[in-house]
């Protein structure tokens, strides 16, 4: 089977097949096709996920409870591709060193959260050329109407009325850029995502129809447990990286003393039984989620747990038990942050598995679309 893959590759690469190297920029060097061979066959044998987060701030406990710990559980059994969105992320203005900081983090968090390098493809977004040249080519097969439909797009350009910059209204083509060069099957999202894989799915069918099977058309993968995670504070609302000043946000870097401080704080309401009740009692129904998901207890065990013991009881063990959660992950995030040359090691050797993909996907596009060679 490499066999005839390898041929394939050869056809429509920049390397000819007695292995030397014509020019151009998206040839794979020979340390690329070395190790990246493998990574081929087994995304032959395995169903393929790819992810995406943007470092638009440190993480936290509902980016880990909705999504890292999820990536971590798939990535035993899928080929998994994770990446930290710093092109994504620029859309809304940055401070450029907290940038590079929360995507050094970020890296470190997938491994913490349990995802093995060695296995899956862990890489920073602008580290492969071909998101970027690939979101072009699918600029010009994505219609001015769809981008603006995009719910992501009126949420952000409502919240950033001073700067609607063009890159906030592509960015869905980008994310396609992302999903589809890499043969994607299914990509694990929040439910406010699915929108933007849906679109992927349209564009690729459109470019497909013109040009033949050139994309796999993938599907969203919304996880059904771990739910949403909401505020600590304003319990209504989905706790969020960019809200975090008034301790309704726990991040996963954040010390003991500060996660039980929050969760002493937390909204609840008027009356004293811990009961799961998400339209009357959104506080409550909040804790109960977290520490189920912390716990791994159902919410009737919950509720007779702290039967006739009060907020003042429950609270203060929610906060102990996402300490308890968290603290492996923030010591290991710790430990992998100080180890910089290993930290880079990981997303340089990401971002050349990555890109060995990606480049073939490239080319083929490019040629179907009518650029000439390099
Ligand atoms: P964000 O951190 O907002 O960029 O979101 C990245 C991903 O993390 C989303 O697609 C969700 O899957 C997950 N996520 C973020 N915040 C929460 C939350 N409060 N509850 C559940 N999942 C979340
Ligand atoms: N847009 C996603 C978010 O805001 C992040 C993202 C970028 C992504 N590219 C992706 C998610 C590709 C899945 C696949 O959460």
């Amino acid at each position: 089977m490499m066999g005839c893959l390898w041929s394939l590759f050869f056809e429509n690469s920049g390397v000819d097949p007695d292995g030397s190297k014509k020019s151009g920029a998206n040839c794979p060097s020979s340390a690329e096709i070395a190790h990246n061979g493998i990574l081929e066959e087994k995304m032959e044998n395995k169903k393929i996920i790819l992810s995406g987060i943007q470092p638009s701030g440190s993480a936290t406990l509902g980016s880990y409870l909705g999504a890292f710990r999820n990536w971590a559980a798939l990535s035993n059994e899928y080929e998994c591709l994770y990446m930290t969105v710093d092109m994504h992320a620029i859309t809304t203005r940055q401070v450029p060193a907290q940038l590079r900081k929360n995507q050094l983090e970020q890296i470190a968090q997938f491994i913490a959260c349990g995802i093995d390098p060695d296995e899956n493809t862990l890489f920073i977004q602008s580290h492969v050329l071909a998101h970027a040249q690939l979101a072009w080519v699918l600029n010009c097969f994505t219609m001015f109407g769809e981008l603006s439909r995009m719910a992501q797009f009126k949420d952000k350009s409502s919240k950033n009325a001073e700067n609607i910059n063009a890159g906030l209204f592509t960015y869905p083509t980008l994310q396609a850029a992302d999903i589809l060069l890499y043969g994607t099957d299914l990509v694990p999202v929040g439910a406010d995502q699915k929108q933007h894989v849906e679109l992927t799915r349209d564009i690729a069918v459109r470019f497909n129809g013109v040009f033949g099977d050139v994309f796999k058309i993938p599907e969203p993968y919304i996880p059904t447990v771990g739910a949403k995670i909401m505020d600590l504070q304003a319990p209504t609302k989905k706790m969020s990286k960019s809200e975090i000043a008034d301790g309704g946000c726990i991040l996963i870097m954040d010390k003991p003393e500060d996660i039980m401080r929050s969760f002493k704080r937390a909204v609840t309401d008027s009356e004293t039984e811990v009961r799961f009740d998400q339209e009357t009692k959104p506080g409550i129904s909040n804790l109960m989620q977290i520490y189920s998901c912390a716990t791994g207890k159902s919410f009737e065990e919950i509720e007779k747990e702290f039967s006739g013991r009060g907020y003042g009881e429950f609270k203060p063990c929610v906060g102990e038990a996402v300490v308890e959660l968290l603290r492996p992950i923030r010591e290991e995030t710790e430990r992998l942050l100080a180890d910089k040359a290993y930290m880079q090691e990981v997303y340089k050797k990401g971002a050349e598995k990555a890109s060995y993909i990606a480049n073939k996907t490239l080319r083929k596009v490019y040629k179907k679309v009518g650029f000439i060679e390099r």
